[in-house]
């Protein structure tokens, strides 16, 4: 059930270049992996969508990358703090699947640890930019990485139900590899509920709103 209130910082702790982020969960549900929650630190920044990374008993915990204002913002939060939350939102991965393989990129690897965990541990395959990127596997423990110029897409075995988050490069090439793949897109989000359509993307010749029709969408609907 969706749900919004403030939430106590338990931790903001670097993974390489990230940041994990965790958060007392208090009445909020985690909700589906793939799913997503707006995170709104103090002071005059608005709500960014962040998926949920990890649900320990009594947690939210997000993994970020420290790139603009809303990011920063977040990265500048300590224990104790309190911050707003929205959420989850969005349509998540289904996990009727028969033979999993996730796969990340990037930060995009941020909602597969839950996902896994929800699966039972399916194998997984991530790529990354620099190997200091590359520490953030260890949430993912026995994923398969792929450090530049190595490209995910070079390590994907045949016969698997394909669920991915990455950057659209990525999903593309993933999407045309595997056509009844998953994919879990980005895009700038104002609302993250469908009232702005600041999320409208054009994906297969009809406007989605990510927020509402995503972020996960099946590769064959994207083509
Ligand atoms: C459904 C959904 C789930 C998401 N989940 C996560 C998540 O779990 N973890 C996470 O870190 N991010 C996630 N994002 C992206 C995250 O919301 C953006 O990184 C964030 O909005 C950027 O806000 P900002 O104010 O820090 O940067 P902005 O000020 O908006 O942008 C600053 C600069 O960074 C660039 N930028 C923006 N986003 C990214 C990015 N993702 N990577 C690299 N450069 C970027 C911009 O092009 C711009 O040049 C998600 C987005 C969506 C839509
Ligand atoms: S973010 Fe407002 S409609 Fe999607």
């Amino acid at each position: 059930m969706l749900s919004r209130g403030r939430h106590s910082v338990l931790a903001n702790e670097p993974v390489g270049p990230y940041r994990l982020l965790r958060v007392e969960r208090g009445r909020a549900e985690p909700g589906i992996p793939g799913q997503f929650f707006m995170l709104e630190a103090p002071g005059r920044v608005l709500p960014r969508p962040m998926s949920l990374c990890l649900a320990p008993p009594g947690e939210l915990d997000f993994l970020f990358e420290p790139v603009g204002r809303g990011t920063r913002a977040l990265a500048a939060l300590e224990a104790g703090d309190e911050l707003a939350i929205l959420g989850p939102l969005g349509n998540g991965f289904r996990l009727d699947v028969d033979r999993p393989l996730l796969v990340g990129g990037g930060i995009g690897m941020a909602p597969l640890p839950y996902l896994s965990e929800k699966l039972g541990g399916p194998p997984a395959v991530l790529g990354f930019r620099t190997a200091h990127h590359a520490e953030a596997a260890a949430l993912l423990p026995g994923s398969e990485v792929a450090v530049e110029p190595g490209l995910v897409t070079e390590l994907l075995p045949a016969g698997h139900d394909v669920l991915a988050c990455g950057p659209e490069r990525m999903l593309q090439a993933v999407g045309a590899l595997f056509p009844g793949a998953q994919l879990a897109w980005e895009a700038p989000m104002a609302c993250g509920y469908g009232a702005c359509y600041g999320c409208a993307v054009d994906l297969d010749g009809t406007y989605k709103r990510l927020c509402v029709e995503g972020p996960v969408l099946e590769a064959a609907a994207c083509s």
